[in-house]
């Protein structure tokens, strides 16, 4: 019965024909969200959230999303579930999978989400962990695409962090076939093992981040310090300092580039003010269509393509 569970533990889990599905289907399912059109193929499915670390997008557009499909939500954290007092994630997810349909996680190690869909009977979706955060770079290329068109053959320039947002990008680069421009302060580089890529082909980089701009179709950035490396902000403020997406970066890009942030944000620190606030940012439609993906993305593992 488990061999059939499709998980989402990270990106490259699903192929480019997936993608080209969960992207017309979501596509979809926001003109009918706009129109105020029911699609509920979910009732009577129940989605657990779990949350180890702090969320405002990604439990709203979970709840909202399942919710609209139909279904129901049952939300933990750390702080008042079992999980807490050191119940084993095996045993967790054994107990949590028998109730619900389906299980978002948003943890630490990615081992440990790993650990959990390898006791789960049911689809496990990750939320966020310290190494990927799939579900945001579908909603970045989703709302590329609504934007430019395909991403196949563009140019996407990371500045800032190796970190879960950076390794997921990577790993889109090579399943949609665009170029990813790196540049992250020393000692912050992304390591290709960890973010889990098959070759170097598909990413270039940059010591200098005006250098990783020019000419990219989207320039993107994240906080400086991610969840879980707060003892490391000082350090990291001093690190970044030239790590700060300014107009100048965005003059280097393509004249049409978009710039993206998956959000929170902090403005005078890795993005200026005038960037996220100005004509090229799409932070507002990136954060919304995390709902319209994630509703597709949870109908496709509970239910595969409609005919
Ligand atoms: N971008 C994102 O995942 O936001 P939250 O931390 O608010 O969920
Ligand atoms: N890289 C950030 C993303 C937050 C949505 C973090 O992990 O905290």
């Amino acid at each position: 019965m488990t061999s059939a569970i499709r998980h989402y533990l990270q990106f490259s889990d699903f192929t480019a024909d997936d993608y080209a599905h969960l992207f017309a289907r979501a596509a979809l399912i926001k003109k009918k969200f706009k129109a105020y059109e029911r699609h509920q193929p979910l009732v009577d499915r129940t989605l657990a959230m779990i949350f180890e670390k702090a969320s405002t997008r990604t439990r709203v557009s979970f709840e909202a999303g399942m919710y609209q499909l139909g279904g129901s939500v049952v939300h933990l954290t750390t702080g008042d579930s079992q999980l807490g007092r050191a119940e084993p994630i095996e045993d967790s997810a054994k107990v949590i999978s028998r109730m619900v349909d389906l299980v978002m996680i948003r943890t630490y190690e990615q081992t440990k989400i790993e650990a959990f869909a390898a006791h789960s009977r049911v689809p496990v979706i990750n939320g966020l962990t310290n190494e990927f955060h799939p579900c945001q770079i579908l909603a970045d290329i989703f709302t590329f695409i609504e934007h430019r068109g395909s991403i196949a053959g563009k140019t996407v320039a990371w500045v800032g962090d190796g970190n879960n947002m950076a390794n997921t990008w990577l790993q889109a680069s090579e399943i949609l076939g665009f170029k990813v421009h790196v540049s992250t302060p020393s000692g912050y580089e992304v390591d290709q093992s960890v973010a889990g890529l098959r070759s170097n082909a598909s990413y270039q980089v940059f010591k200098d981040p005006m250098e990783a701009c020019r000419g990219a179709d989207l320039v993107t950035t994240d906080v400086w310090t991610s969840m879980g490396y707060e003892a490391e902000n000082e350090t990291r403020r001093a690190a970044f300092a030239d790590w700060c997406v300014d107009t100048e970066m965005m003059r280097a890009a393509h004249p049409d580039a978009l710039f993206m942030h998956c959000l929170p944000a902090h403005r005078g620190e890795e993005v200026e003010a005038e960037v996220i606030d100005g004509p090229q940012s799409v932070v507002w439609d990136e954060a919304e269509n995390r709902m319209h993906v994630q509703k597709a993305l949870m109908e496709f593992l509970l239910l595969g393509r409609p005919a």
